[in-house]
C-alpha cells in the first residue's frame, strides 16, 4: 500500500513540478517522501528560494501561509488545510492593533507560529532557532512586545537579560509537559542528557542540558558524545533522531508530546492533495504584502534550518 502510494506521489510530483516540504513533526513516512525536512526557519528559507511551481507543505497552516507570502507566484497546497496551530489562534489582529495603539513605539516581535494578519502588524518575525538573534537586533531603548508564545519569549528574555512584554499564548502540546515528567524521566535514565524546545514552560526549560529548535535538538544529539537523550519536543523528531543515530537511545520527556495537527498530514492525504492540486493556501494580497517585510527581515538573521 505504502509503496504504491509513494510511487504515485513521486509521479504526481514530477508531473506538476512540485516540491514537498515537511516539518520534523510530520509523520515519518511523510518525512521520507519529502524533498526537504526542517524546522520552521529552514522551511521558510526553502519556500522562499525553491524553483518548483508547486509547494506541498506538510506542516500546519501558518507554515503554508508563510510559503504563500514568500512565493506568491507559486501554488501552495497542503495535505489537510484543517491542520492549524492552537497557539497561532491565541491572538487576534484586533487585539494586537489595540495593543499597538496603546503602546506607540513598541517593537512587535512575532513568532512565525501566527496567522498572516498578525505578521502584517509586526515589525519582525522570528522562529525558535533565531529568536535570540532577532531580539538582539532591536535597540536597547525600545520596548518589545513578544507575540504570541510567552514561553519562547521568557526564554529569550532570560538569555538576553532583557525585559519584554509577553503575549500570553502557548503551544498546548509543549505546555502540557511538567517538571515532574522530566524528573521522572531523569530518574529512569540518569545518564541521559535532556534536550528541550523553548515552547516548553520555563520550569521545564530550566531543567535542560540543551535548549533549541527541532533542528537545534537534532544537531545537538548527533554531535554530542552522550548516547542517551531525553527529548522535550514533539515525538515526530524521533524519526530523524533514530535514523541518523542508530546507536543512540532517545526517550520522550512526556507522553503528551504529540501535536494532533501535525499528525493530520498523512501519506494518503499527501497523495490526494497532489492529485487534486488542493486545498490551495492563499493570502489576501494586501495582507501578504504587509506580512512579507517582517518575514524577510527575519530571514536576514542567522539561525539553524534542517536537512
Ligand atoms: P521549530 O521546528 O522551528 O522548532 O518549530 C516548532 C514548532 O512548534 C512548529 O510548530
Ligand atoms: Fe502549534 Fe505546538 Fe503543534 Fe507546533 S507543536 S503546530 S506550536 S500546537
Amino acid at each position: 500500500m505504502s509503496e504504491a502510494l509513494v510511487s504515485k506521489i513521486e509521479a504526481l510530483k514530477a508531473e506538476h513540478n512540485a516540491v514537498i516540504l515537511a516539518h520534523y513533526y510530520a509523520p515519518g513516512d511523510v518525512q521520507d517522501v519529502a524533498d526537504y525536512v526542517g524546522d520552521s526557519l529552514g522551511l521558510s528559507r526553502t519556500a522562499a528560494t525553491t524553483e518548483a511551481d508547486v509547494i506541498v507543505f506538510s506542516g500546519v497552516h501558518f507554515m503554508a501561509e508563510t510559503a504563500a507570502i514568500l512565493s506568491p507566484e507559486k501554488k501552495v497546497i497542503m495535505p489537510d488545510a484543517c491542520a492549524g496551530c492552537p497557539m497561532a489562534d491565541m491572538i487576534t489582529a484586533e487585539k494586537l492593533a489595540q495593543f499597538k495603539a496603546e503602546n506607540p513605539g513598541a517593537v512587535v516581535v512575532t513568532y512565525v507560529n501566527s496567522a498572516a494578519d498578525i505578521k502584517a502588524l509586526s515589525d519582525i518575525c522570528c522562529t525558535s532557532s533565531n529568536a535570540v538573534n532577532v531580539v538582539r537586533t532591536i535597540p536597547e531603548d525600545k520596548d518589545i512586545l513578544f507575540v504570541p508564545d510567552q514561553n519562547l519569549g521568557s526564554y529569550v528574555s532570560k538569555v538576553l537579560g532583557r525585559k519584554m512584554i509577553m503575549w500570553k499564548g502557548f503551544c498546548p502540546t509543549h505546555q502540557n509537559v511538567l517538571p515532574e515528567h522530566v524528573l521522572k524521566a531523569r530518574e529512569e535514565h540518569p545518564d541521559a542528557l535532556f534536550a528541550v524546545h523553548p515552547e516548553c514552560r520555563p520550569a521545564v526549560v530550566e531543567l535542560a542540558d540543551f535548549v533549541g529548535s527541532t533542528t537545534g535538538i537534532i544537531n545537538f544529539c548527533a554531535e554530542s558524545d552522550a548516547d542517551k537523550f531525553i527529548i522535550g519536543t514533539e515525538n515526530g523528531v524521533f524519526h530523524k533522531l533514530k535514523k541518523d543515530n542508530p546507536d543512540k537511545e532517545f526517550f520522550l520527556a512526556s507522553p503528551v508530546l504529540e501535536c494532533p495537527n501535525m499528525k493530520k498530514n498523512t501519506l494518503e492525504k499527501l497523495a490526494w492533495c497532489l492529485e487534486d492540486m488542493k486545498p490551495l493556501i492563499t493570502v489576501d494580497p494586501e495582507i501578504a504584502r504587509k506580512a512579507k517585510a517582517p518575514i524577510e527581515r527575519m530571514l536576514e538573521v542567522a539561525g539553524s534550518g534542517g536537512k
